[in-house]
């Protein structure tokens, strides 16, 4: 699975249900990285309309089990991230970071980062980079 994300400085992700940024860079890589694309979202995520996707809510602990979403997109939030690390499901992480700081009550579980190698990062605007990480 390639896991998707997006942090603010402290690393969190969420407030409330909701990302509380509104950050257009990395909305347009978002888009054009899930376009045509199957993506896994858990229940708690509240998403913005999004055509062109096959987008499966994890309603369900075993639904992320199943054989053919294992070259999913895994776009959030932390618990089902952090259910889709321990089970070793994850080989790619897009983890957008925007240098500013929001107050949130869901964080990124960036402890199992240390498995993980940093290949590259794009920087998309003044204050939003793209780190790119690969499992070791
Ligand atoms: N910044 C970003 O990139 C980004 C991306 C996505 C989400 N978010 C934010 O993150 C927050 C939501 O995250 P969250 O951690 O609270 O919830 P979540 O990961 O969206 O959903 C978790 C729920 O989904 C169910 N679930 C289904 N399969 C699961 C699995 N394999 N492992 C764990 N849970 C599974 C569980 O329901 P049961 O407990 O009933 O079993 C669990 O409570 C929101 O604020 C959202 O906006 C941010």
């Amino acid at each position: 699975m390639i896991i998707i994300g997006c942090i603010c400085q402290g690393n969190g992700i969420g407030k409330d249900g909701k990302i509380p940024w509104k950050n257009k860079s990395d909305m347009a890589f978002f888009r054009k990285k899930t376009d045509g694309c199957t993506v896994l979202v858990g229940k708690n995520t509240i998403l913005p309309p999004l055509k062109n996707r096959n987008i499966v809510v994890l309603e369900s602990r075993d639904t992320i089990d199943k054989l053919e979403y294992r070259d999913a997109l895994l776009i959030g939030g932390s618990k089902v991230w952090i259910d889709a690390f321990i089970k070793g499901y994850v080989n790619e992480i897009y983890l957008t970071v925007i240098d500013e700081y929001y107050e949130c009550d869901t964080f990124f579980p960036v402890q199992y980062l240390h498995n993980f190698n940093l290949e590259y990062i794009e920087k998309l605007d003044e204050k939003t980079r793209i780190f790119y990480y690969k499992k070791i």
